[in-house]
């Protein structure tokens, strides 16, 4: 029996910078997916896969993605590295997987990339592979990408497989090169408040890929590999190229955040935390105004974290709902939280959830 466990994340900036070959700041949660790999009960050929978060397993028959059979999406998350790993020419015997997971589904915090990366790592151990990172990290990425079909760009894959505790992860999303960089909260007397506002995202509903896409024609229009190759000193020569307002946000959103991870990156490495506020809120401000992936009820949560004193507050993640965070005094945290909940009873949303996030260690 082989036991991997997974963790969601969440991004401190840098926000649809990673399928523009950009740059992002995530960390690791201590919530996490844990996978269990056996091989499968005798007389059985197959592959049967268990949730302790759904009601029936799934059991199918081995082969590649292209013979794979029609099963619920969940199980895809699942069952993607088998068929690609058969795909790959390897002999993949029958196994039994079970997962369980602590990560609210849907909220914005990856639990998917828990799923993908704690089965990816225990097939791996299992089996025998000896993937390498860079191998490792490609198989999750494509799994989210080609088994289950979400266009999704790798950071939340990369981070839940190479998070530390204790730090974010700087990642370049070209080279898929990761560096820890020191996230010392406590030690500023200072906490990441997570606001759940559930509002429910999605990605396959289409505002994801159409941003990506918009942002591919961007780069295409500007004769660029990707938004990344546009630095913050061409910005206004690269926005007086466009005649589409639509395409002159994106780009104004990609580029200028590529640029604040690299400012909250050099704050970070000074020991600069609590200086890392105001790069937080322009994110924000600007997925707000230009990229305009936010909605009413996380728009209120950042404004009342602000009201309530904090350095800063974004919301984190793919957008059209989610988590929002908030970098608040340990003494604050509380009363922070009370400003979010009573902002939302004013304006008629429903309960959100309240916790504090530290960095923990990524899949182990
Ligand atoms: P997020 O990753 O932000 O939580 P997504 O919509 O990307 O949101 O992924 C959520 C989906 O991942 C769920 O709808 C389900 O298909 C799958 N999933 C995540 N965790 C589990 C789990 N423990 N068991 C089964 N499916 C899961
Ligand atoms: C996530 C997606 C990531 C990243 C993020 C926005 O939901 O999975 O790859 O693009 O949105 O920064």
């Amino acid at each position: 029996m082989t036991v991997w466990r997974a963790p969601g994340r969440i991004n401190l900036v840098g926000e649809h910078t990673d399928y523009n070959d950009g740059f992002v700041l995530p960390f690791a949660l201590e919530v996490g997916c844990t996978a269990v790999v056996e091989p499968a009960s005798p007389g059985r050929d197959g592959w049967s896969v268990r949730s302790a978060q759904q009601a029936e397993p799934v059991v199918v028959r081995r082969s590649g993605l292209s013979a794979a059979p029609d099963v619920p999406e969940w199980s895809r998350y699942v069952l993607g590295a088998l068929w690609l790993l058969t795909d790959r020419g390897v002999d993949v015997p029958a196994l039994d997987l079970r997962v369980d997971s602590d990560v609210p589904s849907g909220a914005g915090l990856s639990s998917s990339a828990a799923l993908v990366c704690s089965v990816t790592r225990a097939l791996d151990d299992h089996l025998g592979l000896g993937l390498d990172d860079d191998a490792l990290f490609a198989l999750t990425r494509d799994v989210e990408n080609d088994a289950v079909g979400a266009p999704t760009g790798g950071m939340d894959q990369l981070v839940s497989l190479r998070g530390e505790a204790g730090h974010a992860l700087f990642c370049d999303m070209r080279s898929h090169e990761t560096r820890a960089v020191p996230l010392d909260l406590a030690g500023n007397g200072l906490a990441v408040l997570v606001a759940d506002t559930r509002a429910p995202h999605r990605h396959s509903d289409g505002e994801y890929g159409a941003r990506r896409s918009g942002c591919e024609e961007a780069a295409r229009r500007l004769g660029v590999p990707a938004l990344r190759d546009v630095t913050a000193a061409d910005l206004d020569d690269a926005l007086a190229q466009l005649n589409d307002d639509e395409l002159r946000r994106y780009v104004r959103h990609v580029v200028t955040e590529d640029d604040r991870v690299l400012s909250v990156v050099r704050l970070l490495d000074e020991g600069r935390l609590p200086d890392v506020g105001p790069l937080l809120t322009a994110s924000h401000i600007s997925m707000r105004d230009d990229f305009r992936i936010t909605v009413p009820e996380v728009d209120t949560a950042v404004d009342a974290l602000h009201e309530a004193g904090a350095l800063g507050a974004r919301m984190t993640g793919g957008g059209f709902g989610g988590c929002v965070i908030g970098l608040v005094s340990e003494q604050s945290v509380e009363s922070a939280g009370e400003a979010v909940r009573a902002a939302f009873a004013d304006a008629g949303f429903g309960e959100p959830s309240l916790f504090t996030a530290a960095p923990a260690a990524g899949a182990h």
